[in-house]
């Protein structure tokens, strides 16, 4: 249920006939899929809406469209070849005016909690692309590397053999929201990987420019072999020059430019020349990336400005080298992401099959929204007791760790790998227990400048929604992890909220502010999460053996939980109303879930079947 409010954006449901004779294997149709979604600034998606062709279009930022103006667009070009007939697989060439390139009929379409599948013919081969964007709960360092894989496997429907090439490429329009910037590349040949890389002549460090940052280097890379060229140059030659000969030229064009040109933009190729196959004897694999580094500007307790890294430097320090291990982990990765699918969709299943798409759809979108950073020591040495973890609010603002969507997103961190509650939330609490912050409640977020955390001490209007976020995630995760670290380090930081809310949650005026926004004087769903968050502090106040201040949060929650059932129940006691008094008023009282979360059954269970049988 919670995860619903995360996918507000994308829950359109649509209706789209796809395939001539395929299965479509989803229960409902978003309005767009991940493609490669690993961190805030690298995030790819395509368009479902209505009578697109998927494989026909190109993908874009996430959430480019919104910003109204500008290309919204990611290029990314796959072609296939299938003797000698050129079909695309990816992205909108076939809409230049080049004779010959076919498009592919969509046969079949899936999204896992990893992974988007797209099933396709084309001619006498069947194709199947797989988008990969691997989740990793137990596995920091690879989790916080920002790379995705594009895999291809074909097989001859026919029985016949058939020769086959495959070509994929992207423009530097990934590297930065200005498609007028000047950009440069450099391509490397190793001896187990070939990698492309794209850059700005003149990055400007932390902005962003139309949801895109401005100082990250993009990656296309592929391992070396005989059966692979590449190219750098302009689309038109790089495309053209597969279509023409089946083989790129090994050749770079350094006639450095803008993203995009006046007709025709740099891109940055791959071909792989599979022979005369009937099946493809492993999967053809490409990786994409996009890094900064530092990723993240933070303000310390004491004032000082951090420059924090990915978390992965603590393993790597060199490009070339994540890169080459990246490819080389791709077998092992994907049967990791292929168990991790089938855990949590079996999971989830045991709910329902829309709960299960629902929650495959969030997957990628939860762990695409964060960056895991980790700064120097004093001693000029990664300093791995410090690591943080940020979160943008994607999609909608630059707002940082923004507490209520954080929530929103915590149960999934709870159960892949609740260790992932304490760096999430030690940021906000470390800010918030210092002298910058002075605010009676919980701040809503550490700012919205996204990726510079300063913080944000002024007075907003989400006091009890996010005072009750704060205390029921700081509970959670220490009930799931077993660490009580931050409740002892923020004990009384905590236990100020706490006392706020027995002040104001259980008549919550209309300047009282709720995560869906809404301003309704005696909210019941608002007032509640209130009085589940005095509840967690009790809870806390009895780990730490502070038995008068579990003793006093305690008393005041059976005060209040008696007070608001009988003030949120209809009068016939079979609803709950949206707001006091409202006798016609329903109310879908998401903040229960909280109570059932932390086990503090404060609300009836008679209270919840009336309520949510209906
Ligand atoms: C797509 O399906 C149509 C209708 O069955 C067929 O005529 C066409 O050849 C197919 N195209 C490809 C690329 O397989
Ligand atoms: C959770 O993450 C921590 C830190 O990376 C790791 O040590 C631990 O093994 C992980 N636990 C699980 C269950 O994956
Ligand atoms: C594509 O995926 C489907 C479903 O998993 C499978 O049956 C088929 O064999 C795959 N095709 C290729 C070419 O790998
Ligand atoms: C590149 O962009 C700049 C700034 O918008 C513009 O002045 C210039 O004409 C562009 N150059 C080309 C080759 O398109
Ligand atoms: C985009 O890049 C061009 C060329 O470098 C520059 O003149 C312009 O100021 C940039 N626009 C923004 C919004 O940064
Ligand atoms: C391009 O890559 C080559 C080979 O890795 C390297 O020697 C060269 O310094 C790089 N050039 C730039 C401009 O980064
Ligand atoms: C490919 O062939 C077409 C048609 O002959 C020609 O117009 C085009 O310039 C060629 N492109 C390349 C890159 O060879
Ligand atoms: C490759 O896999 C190993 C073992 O799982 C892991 O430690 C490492 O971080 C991975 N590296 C990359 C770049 O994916
Ligand atoms: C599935 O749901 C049933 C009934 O709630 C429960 O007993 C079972 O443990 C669940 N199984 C899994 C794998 O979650
Ligand atoms: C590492 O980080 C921890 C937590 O912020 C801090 O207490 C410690 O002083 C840092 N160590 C060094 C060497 O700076
Ligand atoms: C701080 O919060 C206020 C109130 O929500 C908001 O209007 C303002 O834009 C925020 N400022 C910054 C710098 O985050
Ligand atoms: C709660 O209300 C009491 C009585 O009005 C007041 O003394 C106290 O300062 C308030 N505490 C908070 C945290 O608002």
């Amino acid at each position: 249920m919670l995860i619903w409010s995360i996918l507000l954006v994308l829950s359109s449901v649509v209706s789209l006939v796809q395939s001539q004779n395929g299965v479509l294997e989803q229960s409902f149709w978003p309005s767009a899929v991940p493609l490669a979604v690993r961190s805030p600034y690298f995030s790819c998606w395509l368009l479902t809406t209505e009578g697109r062709n998927l494989l026909a279009q190109w993908p874009r930022f996430w959430n480019y469209a919104s910003s109204g103006s500008g290309d919204p667009f990611l290029t990314w070009q796959g072609l296939a070849k299938v003797d000698g007939t050129t079909y695309q697989w990816l992205g909108d060439w076939s809409d230049r005016p080049t004779p010959g390139i076919n498009r592919v009929n969509l046969t079949g379409f899936r999204v896992t909690p990893t992974s988007t599948v797209f099933e396709m013919l084309a001619g006498p081969m069947s194709i199947n692309v797989t988008f990969l964007t691997p989740i990793e709960p137990s596995d920091w360092v690879s989790q916080s590397i920002p790379f995705s894989y594009v895999s291809l496997e074909a097989a001859s429907i026919d029985g016949s053999k058939h020769d086959f090439k495959v070509y994929a490429d992207i423009t530097a329009e990934w590297v930065s929201g200005n498609r007028s910037a000047n950009v440069a590349w450099n391509t490397t040949v190793g001896n187990s990987v070939i990698y492309h890389e794209i850059f700005l002549s003149s990055p400007s460090q932390f902005e962003e420019i139309f949801g895109q940052a401005d100082d990250g280097t993009m990656y296309h890379a592929v391992l070396n072999g005989l059966d692979v060229s590449y190219q750098t140059g302009l689309d038109e030659d790089c495309r053209g020059q597969f279509q023409n000969n089946s083989v790129l030229t090994n050749k770079q064009d350094t006639n450095f430019g803008n993203i995009t040109g006046s007709s025709n933009s740099p891109v940055f190729a791959f071909a792989m020349d599979l022979g005369s196959i009937s099946s493809t004897s492993a999967p053809v694999v490409w990786t994409l990336g996009y890094v900064r580094d530092p990723a993240i500007q933070y303000v310390t307790s004491s004032g000082q400005v951090q420059l924090r890294s990915p978390y992965f430097v603590t393993q790597y320090s060199s490009m070339a080298d994540v890169i080459s291990d990246f490819l080389i982990n791709y077998t092992t990765t994907s049967q990791r992401a292929q168990a991790l699918d089938s855990k949590i969709q079996q999971d989830a299943l045991n709910i329902s099959s829309e709960y299960a798409d629902l929650v495959s759809l969030a997957a990628r979108q939860v762990f695409g929204s964060i960056d895991i950073t980790i700064s120097k020591g004093s001693d000029g040495q990664w300093n791995t007791s410090d690591i943080m973890i940020f979160m943008k609010d994607m999609g909608n603002t630059r707002r940082i760790n923004p507490v209520e969507v954080l929530y929103q997103a915590f149960p999934i961190f709870l159960y892949l790998n609740s260790s992932f509650g304490r760096p999430l939330l030690a940021p906000l609490l470390e800010y918030e227990d210092s002298s910058q912050f002075s605010l009676p409640y919980a701040a809503a977020d550490l700012g919205n400048g996204y990726p510079v955390a300063l913080g944000n001490n002024s007075g907003h209007s989400q006091g009890i929604e996010q005072s009750g976020n704060m205390l029921i995630m700081t509970l959670a995760h220490a009930r799931a992890s077993g660490d009580g670290y931050l409740i002892d380090r923020y004990y009384d930081l905590l236990k100020g909220w706490a006392k706020y809310l027995v002040n104001n949650t259980l008549e919550p005026t209309a300047s009282q502010q709720s995560a869906d926004q809404e301003n309704v004087a005696d909210s019941s769903n608002l007032a509640v999460k209130g009085i589940i968050g005095i509840q967690a502090m009790a809870e806390m106040s009895k780990a730490m053996g502070e038995n008068d201040d579990e003793t006093y949060f305690s008393q005041q929650v059976m005060t209040l939980i008696g007070e608001w059932e009988s003030l949120a129940l209809s009068s016939d006691q079979q609803h709950l109303l949206l707001d006091y008094g409202d006798e016609s008023s329903w109310a879908l009282v998401y903040n229960l879930y909280a109570d059932r979360l932390l086990g503090t059954n404060l609300v009836n269970s008679s209270v919840c079947e009336s309520h949510f049988e209906i």
